[in-house]
């Protein structure tokens, strides 16, 4: 494809996130139930997963349950609960064709027995893959992962193993959920609306945004051309001077 090459001669996010927003809405839209949207936006997962490996992008951080979610009625969660282990299932032959590795970001004490077995299981199973890193922030919040960060770094302090001192950006950075994961360079959001919704609030520092309408579902390959092709023709300043 023409755009494909197009945006390969340029720079090439090394992390990417999606807030994937819009499933109900695109169910809705069509009169089929909302966790139909859902179920086509994990298979829509799987195609952006795989053209962002053969991009050579990096990580993909995904937001797929907010900590907030929670507040959803209880067969929605339920179903929404249920999608890692039907993705894994469906999915995992052209994960490992692609080499991609799989991590989960997010609280882990609100799960049932067997998604934090699938959790583990899957990030296990592909922890020495060399192609994307797929980021799936799953009962995830910006605010939860910074609340957490400060934990860890409080108890080094009180048993001594850390000065006050000390700690600086890169602490904190060694403390979230992504301190394996390169800078966020883009972050898109699809559905049209126009917020973060508690995503990656410490790594958006410097991001690039992009909004879009197009729901979750109807997000494909070419959108995602489009957006970075968009991405590569902004000026990052990060607080300095445009380079004449
Ligand atoms: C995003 O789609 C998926 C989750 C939040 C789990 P929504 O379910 O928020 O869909 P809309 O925004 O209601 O259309
Ligand atoms: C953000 O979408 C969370 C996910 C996409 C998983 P929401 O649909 O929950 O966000 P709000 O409620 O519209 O802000
Ligand atoms: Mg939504």
């Amino acid at each position: 494809m023409r755009l494909k090459e197009k945006i390969l001669n340029g720079y090439i996010p090394a992390h990417l996130a999606i807030i994937m927003d819009g499933n109900g809405r695109w169910a809705k839209k069509r009169h089929l139930p909302r966790t139909f949207g859902h179920k086509k936006g994990s298979e829509n997962l799987k195609d952006i997963a795989i053209a962002c490996n053969d991009l050579g992008i990096k990580a993909l951080s995904v937001y797929a349950f907010s900590t907030e979610n929670w507040n959803r009625p209880k067969d929605e969660i339920e179903f929404l609960m249920a999608l890692p282990s039907e993705f894994e299932e469906t999915f995992k032959g052209q994960f490992e064709k692609h080499d991609i590795r799989v991590i989960f970001s997010g609280r882990r004490d609100r799960f049932n027995a067997k998604v934090i077995d699938l959790i583990n299981r899957v990030e296990e199973k592909t922890q020495d893959r060399q192609g994307l890193i797929l980021n799936i922030c799953f009962d995830y919040g910006g605010q939860y992962e910074l609340t957490r960060a400060t934990q860890l770094i409080a108890k080094k302090v009180k048993n001594g193993t850390l000065s006050p001192d000390a700690i600086d950006t890169s602490v904190i950075e060694n403390h979230l959920y992504t301190k394996e994961l390169p800078p966020l360079d883009l972050l898109i959001r699809t559905s049209g609306e126009q917020r973060i919704s508690n995503f990656l609030l410490w790594q958006i520092a410097y991001s690039e945004f992009i909004f879009t309408k197009t729901y979750w579902p109807a997000f494909n390959e070419k959108k995602l051309y489009k957006a970075i092709k968009q991405f590569q023709k902004r000026t990052r300043r990060f607080g300095g001077l445009k380079e004449e």
